[in-house]
């Protein structure tokens, strides 16, 4: 059951849906991609020529230490993009730039024709928020209202839609993530896929044309992530979103990657498919493949 008159409450969870390039070798792939559909499995069948979201020397720096140096990426309209990278590279900085919880201190992101500079006010970033789904790291359920008040809560906020059109939908979405009968019970009653699920069930709520997933994997077992993996598949099959996966989870990325890019200090090292990311040459690359710390005098 949806109780409306709990939603009177102001939005106190997390805030909505919100260098030079080094050269790795063009056979290995980097960030200006080869065109749709120029390799297998490079672009979803369901991308377009038009890269749907573009990067373009991207710098960003907390207290003078720099995080993000100079990315140059595209990521084009249905494809199910990967980033890699490990803690503390930026992932989250450079991902939560399209829903305008991270600004660039210098450079340019563009989504469609749209450049993020322009947007000021909130009111500037609302369309934009309403066609992109993002997904927390963590789940960042709002614990003290039932998960179908979670998943109706974005629709409430920002549709007219009437309370049984909001039920109906919030079945919609619950059921399109795999779970049923849980709209009455609080988040912490759900296993932590299950929880995963629901804030999936929120992200989608307002049919988004973008999902940014951060860490969807992440403190899952391997058997839940492989779920969360084929709905992630699905949901790009099914509804023919653009994903941006952020991750350090590589059986996830071979799960779901069209194209993958690693941050390493501040830069993007590497961009390709996940089969060219087995074969790439840079140190970082291996590394992360292998699962190797980062040599000590790269360590933060
Ligand atoms: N608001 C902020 N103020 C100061 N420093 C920040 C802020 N946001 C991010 N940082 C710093 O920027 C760096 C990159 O952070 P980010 O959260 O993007 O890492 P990440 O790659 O997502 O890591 P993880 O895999 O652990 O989530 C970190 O050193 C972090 O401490
Ligand atoms: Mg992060």
């Amino acid at each position: 059951m949806l109780r409306g008159n709990r939603f009177t409450c102001q939005e106190t969870g997390p805030a909505e849906p919100s260098a030079t390039p080094v050269a790795v070798g063009r056979k290995r792939g980097y960030a200006d991609a080869p065109p749709p559909g120029a390799g297998p499995g490079q672009i979803a069948e369901t991308a377009t020529g038009e890269p749907l979201i573009r990067f373009r020397g991207v710098y960003k720096s907390f207290n003078s230490k720099p995080v993000l140096q100079g990315i140059d990426l595209d990521i084009y309209r249905g494809e199910t993009f990967v980033v890699l990278g490990r803690s503390g590279s930026g992932k989250t900085v450079l991902t939560s730039m399209l829903v305008g919880l991270n600004r660039p201190d210098a450079g340019t992101v563009m989504v469609g024709d749209l450049d993020l500079a322009q947007l000021k006010s909130e009111d500037d970033w609302l369309p934009l928020r309403l066609r992109t789904g993002y997904l927390f790291q963590g789940s960042a359920l709002y614990d003290f209202i039932t998960v179908g008040e979670n998943v109706a809560f974005p629709m409430i906020h920002h549709t007219a839609w009437s309370p049984e059109e909001i039920r109906r939908r919030v079945r919609e979405k619950l059921s399109q993530v795999g779970l049923a009968d849980v709209e009455d019970l609080e988040p912490a009653a759900l296993s932590g896929g299950m929880q995963r699920r629901a804030a999936l069930a929120r992200s989608l709520a307002l049919d988004p044309e973008i999902i940014i997933y951060d860490e969807p994997t992440s403190g899952l077992d391997p058997i839940t992530g492989d779920e969360i993996g084929r709905l992630i598949k699905r949901l790009q099959e099914t509804l023919q979103v653009t994903s941006v996966v952020v991750t350090h989870d590589l059986r996830l990325t071979e799960q779901v990657a069209h194209r993958i890019a690693l941050i390493h200090r501040g830069r993007l090292v590497f961009v390709g498919t996940y089969q060219e990311f087995l074969q790439a040459e840079h140190p970082e690359a291996r590394r992360f493949l292998l699962r190797e710390p980062a040599p000590e005098e790269e360590q933060a």
